[in-house]
């Protein structure tokens, strides 16, 4: 056993929290949204990362992304969360293009603004990138590069999933009480799932006699298989041991045995990966999982505050059989399920947030919790440049 590596004001302390914004989210790559929302001339999603109201939206076919708060007061300039509609500011109706340049002032001689102040207006724009249908934004004037936070693997994994999935998507989120650490620690974490989700999720996994997630073989998979574009990867059932702590590899894919039984709707959806749950916990805030290749669900653990976590949740299927039409009621259903699973741990985390409060230490890790002691040294040490408590 070893100690734990992050000691609980890392949970709970506002000091911390502001050290994170400034040097994880403001400086990572953050999740905002799917490619499919933005495909439409003036398609847009909106979302708030980091504290940061951001707008992306599709200019012409090129996908920007900008601050959501207009030149003029201030107000943002798309207020839904999804849609499609022209970059114009509810407010006053300024009209913006996708330089961030300002295209259109009604009522403009009231501004008496001469040509060159309206020139030299700028929406604050921000680096955006997609992979796959997978769309990243990030809030820092000099972003790294994608493939600096996450792993060749990792990113070709996300491009192949996005090959599968069906466009259609449901969404919801919700606000708990815990620190967003502890919902990313708790999804690299596998030991936890026979007891915090034992009629749930549990059920569906193949353990080893260890009690670790069993391995599965690549026979029956489209990706991984001998065809396969991912069959060059060999992914653990599970991640154990400390491993490098350096960024992408902080962040842990694993695939593992998930015996398939049919449902309903399995001759309905093209399965590509029957018989494997494959997870990708991509570090800060994200969780990606496709079970059987055939159902997929996007986890995204969003700071608030040191106790308080937005909990985005995303669910689609592969693509419907050909001649099949949408099934809303199968994404319903799916959402339930997910949502008990969530709720299930929710649950637990907001019991662990409260006790870490009043804690002075608290932890030790076994071999299994290796990548939560390297995301723990990856952390104190990008925060504080040392990894000495
Ligand atoms: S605040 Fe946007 S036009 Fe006035
Ligand atoms: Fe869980």
């Amino acid at each position: 056993m070893r100690k734990a590596v992050l000691p609980p004001a890392c949970y709970t302390e506002q000091s911390w929290f502001d050290l994170e914004q400034e040097k994880i989210f403001g400086q990572l790559w953050l999740f905002a949204g799917f490619a499919h929302q933005l495909t439409e001339d003036n398609s847009f999603i909106t979302r708030r990362l980091n504290g940061v109201p951001v707008l992306v939206q599709n200019f012409k076919g090129e996908i920007k992304a900008f601050r959501n708060a207009c030149a003029h007061r201030g107000m943002p300039i798309q207020t839904e969360p999804f849609g499609t509609r022209k970059a114009i500011c509810p407010y006053h109706g300024w009209g913006y293009d996708g330089q961030g340049a300002l295209r259109g002032v009604p009522n403009g001689t009231l501004y008496e603004m001469c040509q060159a102040e309206k020139d030299a207006i700028r929406l604050q724009a921000f680096a955006v990138q997609t992979v796959g249908i997978f769309v990243f934004v990030n809030l820092s004037a000099q972003p790294i590069d994608l493939s600096a936070q996450y792993t060749v693997a990792a990113l070709e994994i996300l491009e192949v999933m996005s090959r599968s999935a069906a466009p259609q998507v449901s969404y919801t989120h919700f606000e708990k009480n815990f620190n967003w650490k502890l919902n990313f620690e708790n999804v690299i974490d596998p030991n936890h799932v026979q007891f915090i989700h034992p009629a749930s999720f549990a059920p569906l996994i193949e353990y080893e006699p260890s009690g670790a997630f069993a391995a599965r073989g690549i026979e029956d998979s489209r990706w991984f298989g001998p065809e396969g574009d991912l069959n060059h990867l060999d992914l653990p059932a599970v991640v154990s041991g400390l491993g490098d702590t350096d960024l992408p590899h902080i962040s842990q894919i694993t695939r593992s045995s998930m015996p398939h039984q049919p449902r309903w709707f399995s001759p309905l959806i093209d399965r590509a990966d029957t018989g494997a749950i494959v997870n990708l916990r991509l570090f800060p805030n994200l969780n990606i999982g496709s079970l059987q290749g055939e159902t997929f669900f996007v986890q995204q653990f969003s700071p608030v505050s040191p106790d308080r976590t937005e909990v985005h949740s995303w669910v689609f299927t592969a693509q419907l059989a050909d001649g099949v039409a949408f099934q809303p009621q199968l994404l319903w259903g799916m959402h339930h399920a997910e949502m008990s699973v969530l709720q299930e741990d929710a649950f637990l985390l907001t019991q662990l947030q409260e006790a870490l409060k009043s804690a002075d230490s608290v932890g030790l890790f076994g071999a299994q919790e290796g990548p939560l002691a390297a995301m723990g040294l990856w952390y104190l040490n990008h925060l504080t440049g040392t990894t000495e408590q």
